[in-house]
């Protein structure tokens, strides 16, 4: 799906330590232990390539991997609560920010929502910046495995509603589990058909 090899590449703390803008990037972007490395992990079919724990604030740098020759694919440090010195949470979340609505060649981000939780205050500012920067953001709804079938229809009720007040919002929501595999070949073939 991907031509070349799949590897990490560097973690980047300031906007001057981005690789150069040469090809199509998509990234991962949620609220602190929402999934964002797991999926990575769950989407590359490597255990540990992208460092998942239980502690929100786990990923602190913007983390690049190589999804090809001819493709980024991005882990973000979380927003919101982070188990983290307040100083350095908010050193990233201002380097979050800047790279949200700052990089040319970022073609999706998709936003990750906790299936058991659904689309918070922070979720939608983050949305709105992602609105202002006109960057098209995708909604993944992660830990699927943690809620029962009969109550996803609410809680995709609830991001349905508020995507339709985001004009960069792409339409379909994606049910995911990178515990059980729901989902990741759809994104998986989502991420290798954009151009
Ligand atoms: P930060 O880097 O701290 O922002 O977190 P993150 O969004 O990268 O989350 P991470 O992937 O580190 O996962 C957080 C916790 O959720 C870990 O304990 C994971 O094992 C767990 N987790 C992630 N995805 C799933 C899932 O699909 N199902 C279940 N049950 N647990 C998951
Ligand atoms: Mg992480």
């Amino acid at each position: 799906l991907f031509a070349g090899p799949i590897d990490f590449l560097k973690g980047v703390v300031a906007m001057s330590g981005l690789p150069p803008a040469d090809r199509l990037e998509v990234c991962f972007a949620g609220r602190s232990n929402v999934g964002k490395s797991s999926l990575i992990n769950a989407l590359t079919g490597r255990k540990a390539l992208a460092r998942a724990s239980n502690t929100p604030g786990r990923t602190q740098e913007i983390n690049y991997f190589t999804l090809g020759e001819e493709r980024y694919l991005v882990d973000l440090p979380g927003y919101g609560y982070a188990n983290a010195p307040l100083a350095k949470v908010e050193q990233w979340q201002r380097l979050l920010k800047q790279y949200l609505s700052g990089r040319q060649t970022l073609r999706r981000a998709f936003v990750l929502i906790d299936a058991r939780h659904g689309i918070k205050a922070v979720d939608e500012e983050i949305m709105s910046l992602l609105d202002s920067a006109a960057v098209t953001f995708q909604c993944v709804l992660t830990k699927t495995d943690k809620v029962k079938a009969k109550d996803r229809e609410a809680v995709l009720k609830q991001v349905r509603g508020k995507l339709s007040s985001h004009p960069a919002a792409f339409p379909e929501i994606l049910l995911t589990s990178s515990e059980k595999g729901d989902g990741i070949a759809t994104l998986r073939a989502i991420i290798a058909g954009l151009d």
